[in-house]
């Protein structure tokens, strides 16, 4: 038999689908104003600081970066009081799960998660041929963590939980995070992918990851979400030193950029920007929630800086989603996620909100005629 250019595993992978650019949009409809609510980022922008460490940096580059990025390390190692060895940075977190599937994933080994969970992990366990095992949502669309740990096995390498969750904002609990780890083997990694840390950590039975020391838990945080810098991909991970040691040694050396080494430490530094991020994020999020409710809808409560609705069909959802197009909102139907009858909208500034629902204003009497009630 032939040998094959492309492994069998790598064939049969999807290109992930990012939310549409903003100048896509543009340029396909020659519109001026567009709100984009589709990926999750920051609306408020970069902190100044951010920026100003950034354009600073741009002297430097024709030198490579510092492999080791002390100052970044150093000041995440001041605000979560750590040593540099457990900590690693990548171009996103999902640069280091990268690292993580290169370094400890093998071929028919087992990754166990949810259903419709964050697509970027699977699609790269999936990219070294492991195996995933999804299990169901509960009815209440969270992790059902009992059905879950029954899965861990022998073979089982990974437990990927993105907590909160992304595409539904929802978050494994204090106890249920206990539970869980009672039936982890000390062979399974967990994987607490936190990119939502910043909104959530306000809850009372969150469990903040910093506050558990586990040798097989790898917690991953990112600059792309709260901290308004997704354009130069930082992202950073913590764990025991044998498994960050490890890790180290597949990183690419000069990954993450200076620009974004600079850039996140920009960032770190400015708490008041961070505040007004969050600040603008309740006041939103309470806003839309209440939009979407005396709309008809039954938005799955988040918490996180974005909500997702079930619309009841995949036409509802594309016909919602293209019709706001139309008027230069873009939010995100989730049939990437295997949830084609949702739909997911992130957070706005308060302008972009307003354009929002009076896009929805126009677009809800029709949708309802075709679809009924929400
Ligand atoms: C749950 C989750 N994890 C990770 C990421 C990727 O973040 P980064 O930009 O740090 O790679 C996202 C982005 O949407 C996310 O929703």
């Amino acid at each position: 038999m032939q040998k094959k250019l492309v492994p069998e595993y790598i064939e049969k992978l999807e290109v992930y689908q990012a939310g549409k650019p903003i100048e896509e949009l543009a340029r396909e409809k020659g519109l001026t104003k567009i709100s984009k609510l589709a990926s999750n980022e920051n609306p408020l922008g970069p902190s100044p600081f951010a920026i100003r460490e950034m354009t600073n940096a741009l002297w430097d580059v024709h030198r490579y970066p510092d492999m080791f990025a002390h100052q970044l390390k150093n000041a995440l190692c001041e605000l979560y009081r750590l040593k540099p060895q457990n900590i690693i940075l990548g171009n996103g977190s999902e640069g280091i799960m990268g690292y993580i599937v290169r370094a400890f994933l093998q071929p028919n080994e087992e990754v166990v998660t949810s259903e419709n969970t964050f697509i970027g992990f699977l699609i790269l366990a999936k990219s070294v041929g492991a195996k995933l095992i999804q299990v169901p949502r509960r009815p209440d669309y969270k992790y059902d963590v009992k059905a879950m740990a029954e899965k861990i096995t022998e073979n089982t390498k990974i437990v990927y939980i993105a907590n909160p969750d992304n595409p539904t904002g929802t978050y494994i609990t204090k106890e249920e995070f206990d539970y869980l780890m009672k039936h982890v083997p000390s062979h399974t990694i967990v994987i607490l992918d936190e990119a939502y840390f910043e909104f959530a950590q306000g809850q009372w039975d969150y469990p903040d990851s910093m506050n558990y020391r586990y040798d097989n838990v790898i917690t991953l945080r990112t600059f792309s979400k709260a901290y308004g810098i997704s354009g130069i991909r930082c992202g950073y991970g913590f764990g025991h030193e044998y498994l960050i040691g490890n890790l180290h040694k597949v990183k690419l050396p000069f990954e993450p950029s200076l620009i974004a080494q600079k850039g996140a430490y920009g960032a770190l530094k400015d708490y008041p920007h961070l505040l007004r991020t969050l600040e603008n994020n309740k006041a939103r999020y309470d806003e839309l929630f209440k939009y979407l409710t005396d709309h008809g809808f039954n938005p799955i409560p988040s918490v996180t800086n974005f909500i997702t609705i079930k619309t009841g069909s995949e036409e509802a959802s594309l016909f919602l989603y293209n019709e706001l197009l139309n008027h230069g909102v873009i939010i995100r139907p989730l049939r990437a996620n295997l949830m084609p009858d949702h739909v997911r909208i992130s957070i706005g500034t308060k302008e972009e909100m307003s354009h929002l629902y009076e896009a929805m204003d126009d677009v809800l009497p029709r949708y309802k005629q075709k679809f009924g009630g929400a």
